[in-house]
């Protein structure tokens, strides 16, 4: 009887470990055969420690389980499916997951992440052996045909940049992938490399095929241990296995990938930043241009991919452009894995085609807010991303839609607040936020975000709003038009959708305290 427990840190982090060890006992006390996989998370959070059961009828889930439930599950005979109290019925029936469109996060919290056999039995390894057979050129117009763009948050179309990295000459390149995962309210990149570490390593071997590159590197958060040990253990195995390293899967193509852990700077997620971390410099960003896609790590061309622009390649090469092309609406197409964090009931991974509106993510599959209370505003995107009212609620989750409402995707992270929140409070922390994470290389930047902070506690203190407001907006426009990166050139997004869609909070009644 294969019994699963997850080994994901958010699963850990509600007591995974415990429920697992007293399962075993429990199992080993009563003379029953159980094994217990260790596998990722489902991305159901609120249902975490989420336990399951291989049955004949499919993985049935109880959740969430602490030690003390376990005897209680042995005596209604979970192992065979038995009804309890924290019984969830079949997972795939769940609504929260039955109506996913999960391509990315296909096998995630599905198989024992640490085993290739497993990665396999699921389709792994089929879209990289199909890149194997093809030409570099073809590999880059596959992905270009599919239309996937940058996860990062930024949307540049992947083939395009591929295309740049393979039609540079140099006598080696490179390929990065972005795994220092900072926004707030985002773990999608965390999550999948827990839960299904070898779909990245698949995903950035076959970037390396299609540019010509024999060498790369995960830039990992230091903040994710957990995702650092497994992705680690992921690669021996791939060397032991034959796929990574010389004569990948026995052809001449080769291959090396190491993992590199930053040391916390929320800039060294911008991808100019990161290489000089990984040259083992002080993350600093560069001007660009030159491109990283021409002069990247070591001053040559290299591929810098999000975690999840990467793990959306090996189903890409395995069913076809057109499968994933098929998915989505207008420029966006595909699937995005949302993130619901925050005030919300239901917290979890979301993974859906884009076109899908804030409203059924917030109310259908989130349930609304943990606190009962109603959605006052919801930020997407990370600490540079734009707050937004309800009234926006029925705008597609698609890149255009969202630009063109002054506020972007991201990294597809949804941050939910209750009408108790201050969105006065919020405009300064987007502030103090930039000041603390700046990496000081410019003006607008390093001395605006604190001269930021410093105005809105006078618009807090109701000290000359207008006068202030017409200053702080000023402020605003120099850091778009004169920023070098997005930190401090896109932290007046939260700012300014602060201060127009919910103005009565920068003008607190006299004698209240804000
Ligand atoms: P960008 O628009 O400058 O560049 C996007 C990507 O396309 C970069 O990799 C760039 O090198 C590449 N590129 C642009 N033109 C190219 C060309 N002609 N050929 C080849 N490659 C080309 O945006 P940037 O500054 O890289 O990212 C900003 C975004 O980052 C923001 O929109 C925000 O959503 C996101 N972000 C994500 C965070 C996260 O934790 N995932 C944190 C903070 C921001
Ligand atoms: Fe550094 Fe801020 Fe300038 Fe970006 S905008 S380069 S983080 S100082």
């Amino acid at each position: 009887i294969t019994v699963y427990v997850p080994r994901d840190a958010a699963a850990l982090s509600v007591g995974a470990d415990a429920v697992a060890a007293a399962i075993r006992a429990e199992a080993r006390h009563r003379g029953l055969p159980v094994r217990i996989v260790r596998n990722g998370s489902r991305g159901m959070l609120w249902l975490e420690p989420l336990v399951e059961v291989a049955t004949d009828a499919g993985r049935v889930a109880y959740g969430a389980v602490t030690p003390a439930d376990v005897p209680s599950l042995f005596d209604a005979g979970f192992l065979t499916g038995g009804a309890h109290p924290l019984g969830q019925g079949l997972t795939e029936e769940i609504p929260y997951f039955k109506n996913q469109e999960r391509l990315t996060f296909a096998r995630c919290g599905v198989i024992d992440p640490l085993s290739v056999e497993d990665y396999r039995a699921h389709g792994g390894f089929r879209g990289l052996e199909n890149a194997l057979a093809m030409t570099p050129a073809q590999i880059v117009a596959a992905v270009t045909d599919s239309g996937l763009r940058g996860r990062g948050g930024a949307g540049f179309p992947t083939g395009i940049k591929w295309n740049t990295v393979l039609n540079a000459t140099a006598d080696e390149k490179f390929v990065c992938c972005n795994a220092d995962e900072g926004d707030s309210g985002t773990f999608a990149d965390r999550m999948i490399i827990e839960g299904d570490p070898f779909v990245l390593i698949e995903g950035m071997t076959i970037a390396a095929l299609a540019v010509g590159a024999t060498s790369g590197f995960v830039y990992m958060r230091s903040e994710y241990p957990h995702a650092t040990e497994t992705l680690r253990h992921a690669i021996r195995l791939a060397y032991d296995e034959g796929w990574l390293g010389e004569n990948i899967h026995g052809t001449d193509r080769t291959f090396h990938l190491e993992v590199r852990v930053g040391a916390g700077a929320y800039i060294c997620g911008e991808e100019t930043a990161m290489l000089e971390s990984l040259e083992g410099k002080r993350g600093m960003v560069r001007a660009k241009p030159p491109l990283p896609a021409l002069e990247g790590l070591f001053g040559k061309p290299t591929v810098v991919n999000n975690v999840l622009s990467l793990c959306a390649v090996p189903v890409i090469l395995d069913r076809g452009a057109a499968y994933y092309r098929d998915f989505g609406v207008g420029r966006s197409r595909g699937t995005l894995p949302f993130q619901l964090a925050g005030n919300i009931r239901r917290g979890g991974i979301v993974e859906k085609a884009f076109g899908v509106t804030l409203h059924d993510l917030l109310y259908e599959y989130g349930g609304g807010t943990i606190s009962g209370r109603p959605i006052r505003a919801v930020q997407v995107g990370g600490p540079l991303g734009a707050y937004l009212p309800p009234e926006q609620f029925a705008l597609p989750k698609d890149y255009e839609a969202f630009a063109a409402q002054g506020a972007m995707l991201g990294h597809g992270g949804i941050v939910v607040f209750d009408d108790t929140v201050n969105m006065a409070r919020q405009a300064r922390f987007a502030m103090e936020f930039c000041a603390i994470e700046s990496c000081g290389k410019c003006t607008p930047c390093r001395i605006g975000s604190t001269r930021g902070v410093e105005v809105i506690d006078k618009i807090i203190a109701g000290r000359d709003v207008d006068d202030n407001l017409a200053l702080l907006d000023d402020l605003c426009e120099v850091m778009v038009d004169g920023s070098l990166c997005a930190m401090g050139g896109m932290t007046p997004y939260p700012v300014r959708s602060a201060v127009k869609h919910f103005p009565a909070d920068f003008r607190p009644a006299p004698g209240s305290r804000a």
